[in-house]
């Protein structure tokens, strides 16, 4: 068996088309939307760096090109600021450019997060690498990447994250047919993507996150359109562990997915309830508009 190695590469699929968000999405990636001040993907950048990670991939698509001029040097903005003595916002700018090396590539055709993930062969090669859902939010307070990383070097295998959802939400999401190796890990037996919940496995969802091994490369090449006619990676998975074990590191707090409205809104008002420079006045806002309301 070869040797367990660290993690040090993460593939950021941001192709899809933000049909959920529009308009706001017709002409911006749903990716760059702010959250509170920042766009929605530098969390998830900075979620990757904070477990270890300089090496990162975007996959991209059309219209997507503002996603790489936001993790680049902006000299004429920086020159401005520097002009201005507001130095510690033109650093802030610096800083986003500084945060690891980022890699583009353009997925091509909208074939599914299957083949997203697929197009980025070439660049993990024979690695193991994690994969980051660019439109999900991941409280920083739980190091659930970190996690993951941990059990991978500890198994040298996949690991999927999962949450428990209603039986009614199960259908929005991959899900799996799990069995518990100790408190917070279970080994996945079956993986199956947006069941009907009269037929789901059980109520563990596969939320954005994935540690995998290279060899789901050869997996996602085989596997044919599945749900939505689309190239699956949750497919992709089922099959990898028919010949090695894929695990389930499940958590059960702080994720919001930035790309569905009502989940966009909670975590705007959470993290900005939660800043020092906002959060007094944001929050006596929030109660006195609550109290006012009725709600
Ligand atoms: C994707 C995956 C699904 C996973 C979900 C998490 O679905 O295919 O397995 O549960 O992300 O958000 P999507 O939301 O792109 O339809």
């Amino acid at each position: 068996m070869q040797a367990p190695r660290t993690v040090t590469t993460a593939v950021i699929p941001a192709a899809g088309l933000g049909t959920r968000f529009l308009p706001a999405t017709k002409a911006q990636p749903k990716e760059m939307l702010p959250v509170v001040d920042k766009p929605a993907i530098q969390y998830v950048v900075e979620e990757a760096v904070r477990a270890g990670i300089d090496d990162i991939l975007i996959i991209t698509g059309r219209g997507k090109r503002s996603l790489e001029d936001h993790f680049d040097r902006n000299f004429e903005l920086e020159y401005f600021l520097g002009e201005k003595g507001k130095h510690a916002q033109r650093d802030q700018l610096v800083n986003i450019a500084e945060l690891a090396d980022i890699h583009y590539v353009r997925q091509g055709e909208p074939l599914g997060l299957g083949h997203a993930i697929s197009v980025a062969r070439k660049h993990v090669g024979d690695n193991p690498f994690a994969v980051l859902l660019g439109d999900e939010w991941m409280s920083p307070d739980t190091p659930l990447l970190e996690n993951m990383i941990a059990t991978y070097e500890r198994y040298n295998r996949s690991v999927v994250a999962l949450k428990e959802v209603t039986p009614e939400e199960i259908s929005r999401y991959g899900c799996a047919k799990p069995e518990p190796v100790s408190d917070r890990l279970v080994q996945i037996l079956d993986l199956v993507e947006k069941p009907d919940p009269a037929v789901a496995p059980s109520n563990l969802a596969v939320m954005g996150r994935y540690v995998l091994t290279p060899e789901i490369f050869d997996a996602l090449a085989q596997i044919e359109p599945g749900s939505g006619g689309e190239l699956q990676l949750t497919d992709a998975i089922a099959l990898l562990l028919q010949s090695q074990a894929v695990y389930g590191y499940t958590f059960s707090e702080g994720r919001y997915d930035t790309g569905q409205v009502l989940d966009y809104l909670k975590v705007i008002v959470e993290l900005a309830s939660e800043r020092e420079d906002l959060g007094p006045e944001f929050r006596a806002f929030l109660s006195d508009f609550v109290r006012t309301r009725d709600l």
